[in-house]
């Protein structure tokens, strides 16, 4: 395993990265990844902007060619869902709990806890994922962040059962997955009065043919500054 952590944070991202990304959207794309991506990690000395691509992954767990590739949400991005959702939920927001599902490298846990430790929340968030190298690094992430433990569960999002979380969740998906795993997704959620934050929300119809409504949505020029956030409340 510690090989494994080792050989993803040697993953290299440099010059040539954003000389693509320049090419492929001008320079609203490099100075957004730089500001919103890959600035959390020099701040905190943390590992969590590197891409690791599927053909990196050296184990395939089940699911596998259901799972989307590991890229980080940009902060701006979680923040801005996190003001939005404790104005909605106003008081309640402390009866829930938050999960972001297909955690990867743990960013959306430690930016959504550095929100509530601003805001004086003491809401429980949790990780999961299910390859196991990244849940070790976003352990990792975390400790560095807040010298303590966070709770990253090594975990198949359709083999999850969210009663571990409590009755009320606040749900973050990163286009984790196809369509077929988050039809199976909205099944387990079922019973559980939930907001779900969906960012580059590629399946939103499944999730509203779940029965959620839109309460918020932000189109951008780019799918890492597009969120929309449903609720079956
Ligand atoms: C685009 S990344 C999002 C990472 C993180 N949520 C963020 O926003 O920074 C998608 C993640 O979903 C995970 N994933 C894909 N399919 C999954 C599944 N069936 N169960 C759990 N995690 C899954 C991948 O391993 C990957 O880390």
């Amino acid at each position: 395993m510690p090989n494994n952590i080792h050989q993803l944070s040697e993953l290299k991202f440099g010059l040539i990265d954003y000389w693509r990304m320049f090419k492929a959207r001008g320079i609203w794309l490099p100075v957004n990844y730089f500001r919103h991506a890959h600035l959390f990690d020099l701040r905190y000395k943390t590992n969590t902007h590197t891409w690791l691509p599927k053909d990196n992954f050296e184990e395939k767990p089940d699911n596998f060619e259901h799972g989307f590739m590991y890229m980080c949400s940009w902060t701006n991005e979680i923040q801005n869902s996190f003001k939005i959702v404790k104005s909605l939920l106003a008081t309640d927001f402390d009866d829930y709990s938050f999960v972001d599902i297909g955690c990867g490298k743990g960013k959306v846990v430690i930016v959504w806890k550095q929100e509530c430790l601003r805001e004086g929340k003491q809401q429980a968030v949790y990780g999961i994922d299910f390859y196991q190298p990244l849940i070790a690094i976003a352990k990792k992430n975390y400790s560095k962040v807040f010298n303590e433990e966070g709770m990253f569960l090594l975990r198949d999002a359709t083999q999850t059962e969210f009663n571990e979380f409590g009755k009320k969740i606040i749900v973050y998906l990163y286009n984790p997955f196809d369509e077929i795993i988050l039809k199976q997704v909205m099944e387990r959620l079922r019973d559980h009065p939930s907001i779900i934050i969906y960012n580059n929300p590629v399946h939103a119809q499944v999730i509203i043919d779940s029965g959620y409504k839109i309460l918020y949505e932000h189109k951008g020029p780019h799918p890492n500054a597009e969120t929309t956030i449903l609720s079956n409340l």
